[in-house]
């Protein structure tokens, strides 16, 4: 069941406040009845909304997909050089543009979507996304490097924001660990460590905010259920 005036505004045809006063004068039946009561819940399933004598439908339903995106793959919907592309892995030639970007390289979570207002929010540095990313170097991490990389390294682009970082295994020969950022910045972390000496060989992102790769195999794709979409609306205050 749904608010009247929230179904109205979702339908695209006025803002929640307009579609009240649309209410408010008599101009909503619902099911052929003229309904002025403010809070009237409806089943967008079933029942049949008219404003001024035109019956209401629903925008298209939205597509939101996480794909685990592998390594040689253009994040790109289009690539000049004729690379493979990440909608190259999807079934159908779907009109979706991903969020973000993971380098050619770097493996990982990635969602695709036509939802350009939640795409734009979900980059917005202002929202803070933690992404966390797999990273295996040739190097050694040491404890001071470790502290670097949280505190904030300095970039051509500028000081990082505070990371998290978490190692899983440390040598000369190589290291493994995860690092969380809140920022989406063009190699972001391939260049983080490279300014502290660390040569990344490999690169996965592993989680962007609650999505993880659970359940995807390399390559493959799910569409997120509605209850992951409202939560990632809520996530950055879209309702
Ligand atoms: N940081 C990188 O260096 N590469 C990516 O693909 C994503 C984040």
């Amino acid at each position: 069941m749904e608010r009247l005036q929230k179904y109205i505004a979702r339908c695209g045809l006025a803002s929640r406040r307009q579609a009240e006063e649309m209410i408010r004068e008599g101009k909503v039946k619902v099911n052929g009845k003229v309904i002025t009561e403010m809070g009237a819940q409806i089943d967008p399933e079933k029942d049949r909304v008219a404003v001024e004598g035109r019956r209401l439908r629903t925008k298209e339903a939205q597509t939101y997909i996480l794909l685990y995106k592998p390594a040689g793959v253009v994040t790109t919907c289009q690539d000049p050089q004729r690379r493979k592309t990440v909608l190259d892995l999807l079934p159908g030639k779907e009109r979706l543009f991903p969020v973000g970007r993971l380098d050619y390289e770097t493996e990982g979570v990635l969602l695709l979507t036509d939802d350009g207002e939640l795409a734009n929010r979900l980059t917005h540095p202002k929202y803070k996304i933690p992404k966390t990313y797999l990273v295996e170097t040739d190097g050694l991490i040491t404890e001071e490097k470790a502290a670097k990389l949280a505190k904030g390294i300095k970039l051509e682009d500028g000081l990082t924001q505070p990371a998290k970082v978490k190692i899983e295994y440390y040598s000369q020969e190589g290291s493994r660990f995860y690092l969380t950022i809140t920022e989406g910045r063009n190699r972001q972390v391939r260049r983080m460590c490279q300014a502290i000496g660390l040569n990344v060989v490999y690169l996965c992102r592993t989680k962007m905010g609650f999505l993880n790769l659970n359940g995807l195999a390399l390559g493959g794709h799910r569409r997120l259920s509605a209850q992951e979409v409202k939560k990632l609306k809520a996530l950055v205050g879209q309702s």
